[in-house]
């Protein structure tokens, strides 16, 4: 054994420092299967003061290190080289949930608890803690901000940026950033937790936040509803954003080709409506106000709606059950998508105004590129981020179809930046993304990220070979 893991053992016990293969593989394959590394070790420090002691520690035997949360990042962020160098810090032991305030709002956490248990712990209190994504399960809440998670609630709240009131973390020097002030106003120079958000572990590692919470419902209305097309899908959001947009908590767009990847291969996801559509939104509506007919405000809009033919066809669910399983249309699309073979995902925005032109030119770009090429986009339309999935023709081999994401991911882009979007909405750049900056990000931005990174840790010890 090396000088460095005895003494990172001597420091977080046996339990800290996992070196056998068996025990470092898991951590070492992504989610969506696309790299697959080696770890020297992996380490795992109960609190703030071990892993400040274990950063110290690597950084004096020049170890780079990896932050994981939950593992889940669609651009191989929290990947590892395969070349046994890189350890990996995972805060999954650090898991406690450390203060709620219902009169502040708040929530402190440590990094690395899971979103769903963040979400229950500030339910318990009253609370709504904003923030809703598919791998909620899993994502931790450390590797949510370090991506700058956004989600289905962004439409209302934010992304995760908009929720951090304070942040802890420890620097590549070994240093204790600590700033978990829990203050709606502080204006004191440079807001480094702003820094640290969406720094994807190349700035410091995330050991605990303050979060924002909000009023927890009284009362949600959940629709499906079948929609001809993208413009139509866009029209029912301008509408019901017209009527009160203080009350749309979710607008979701979802290709009728991806609802049917997941009726096809996820187990009790059925579709509540008489026939498939080219074309699907999942509405819901959200307040903390006392009988505020929010029932009244849905079914005046999808009736005028299937009225005009801007809807095909619409359900309302009517129990929280029901509200449960319109949800598992929409958070099953990426496992749908991964099960139905190999696939490629731009996750873009564009103006709001712009989406119906996106869905339509990259679909008609991407089928001349690759005929056969299942063409599946879904997404947080509310805010103007779609996932433009693409799946491989039924008739190509996975690996064939693969070879060809440099080509699709281009394709795709070059319409993007024509309709001033972004290439990476929010799943940030991690290590699939990192040639798309230089062409997108080039110049003196990119120039003062390089700067500010190399100033904070100038000798590459975080996440190295990611963002940039
Ligand atoms: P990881 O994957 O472990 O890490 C992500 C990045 O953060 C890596 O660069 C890692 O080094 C860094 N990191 C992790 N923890 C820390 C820490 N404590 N300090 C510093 N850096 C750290 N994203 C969205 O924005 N919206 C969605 O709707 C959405 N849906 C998803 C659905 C599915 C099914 C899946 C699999 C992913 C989805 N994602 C979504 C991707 C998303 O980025 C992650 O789910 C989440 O933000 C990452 O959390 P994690 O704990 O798994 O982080
Ligand atoms: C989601 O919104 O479900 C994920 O961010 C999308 C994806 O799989 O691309
Ligand atoms: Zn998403």
């Amino acid at each position: 054994m090396t000088d460095l893991l005895r003494a990172l053992k001597e420091r977080l016990g046996e339990a800290g420092v996992l070196t056998a293969h068996a025990d470092t593989d898991a951590y070492c394959h992504d989610w969506r299967g696309l790299y697959h590394g080696r770890a020297r070790a992996v380490i795992r420090p109960a609190d703030t003061a071990s892993v400040a002691d274990a950063v110290r520690l690597c950084a004096k035997h020049g170890a780079q290190l990896v932050p994981q949360g939950g593992n889940t990042s669609m651009v191989g962020g929290a990947s590892v080289r395969d070349d046994s160098s890189e350890i990996i810090l995972s805060l999954a032991r650090m898991n406690r949930v450390r203060a709620i305030d219902p009169i502040d709002m708040t929530l402190s956490v440590e990094a690395g608890v899971i979103l769903k248990t963040a979400q229950e712990a500030a339910a318990a209190a009253g609370c709504l803690l904003p923030l809703s994504i598919s791998a909620e399960g899993s994502a931790q809440i450390g590797g949510i901000l370090a991506t700058n998670a956004g989600g289905n609630n962004t439409v209302r709240y934010g992304n995760a940026r908009e929720l951090v009131l304070g942040i802890e973390a420890v620097l590549p020097d070994g240093s204790v950033l600590s700033a978990m002030r829990r203050l709606r106003k502080d204006n004191t120079g440079y807001s480094l937790r702003h820094l640290l958000v969406g720094s994807e572990g190349t700035l410091g590692i995330i050991t605990a936040a303050v979060l924002q919470l909000a009023p927890q419902p009284r009362t949600i209305e959940v629709a499906l509803c079948a929609v001809p097309s993208p413009e139509s899908a866009l029209t029912l959001f301008t509408r019901m954003r017209g009527q009160d947009p203080s009350a749309i908590q979710a607008f979701e767009y979802m290709s009728g080709i991806s609802m049917g990847l997941v009726t096809q291969y996820i187990e009790g996801a059925t579709l509540p409506l008489e026939r498939a559509a080219p074309h699907y939104v999942l509405i819901e509506l959200a307040t903390a106000r006392d009988n505020a007919n929010l029932r009244t405000l849905l079914e005046s809009v999808l009736a005028e709606a299937l009225e005009d033919g801007c809807a095909l066809d619409a359900v309302i669910a009517e129990s929280g059950a029901q509200r449960a399983a319109l949800w598992k249309l929409r958070e099953e699309h990426s496992e749908a998508q991964k099960r139905a073979g190999g696939n490629v995902k731009n996750d873009v925005s564009v103006p709001l105004s712009q989406v119906p032109a996106l869905i339509a030119r990259a679909s008609d770009a991407c089928a001349t590129l690759i005929p056969g090429i299942r063409i599946a986009p879904f997404g947080h339309l509310g805010d103007g981020n779609i996932h433009f999935n693409l799946i491989q023709p039924e008739a190509m081999a996975r690996d064939d179809f693969l070879a060809r994401e440099h080509d699709i991911m281009e394709t795709v882009a070059a319409i993007v930046r024509d309709l001033d979007g972004s290439f990476s909405a929010e799943h940030g750049i991690g290590r699939l993304k990192t040639d798309m900056m230089q062409t997108w990000r080039g110049g003196a931005e990119l120039q003062s990220m390089r700067r500010i990174r190399q100033a904070i840790d100038p000798d590459g010890l975080f996440n190295p070979g990611k963002l940039f």
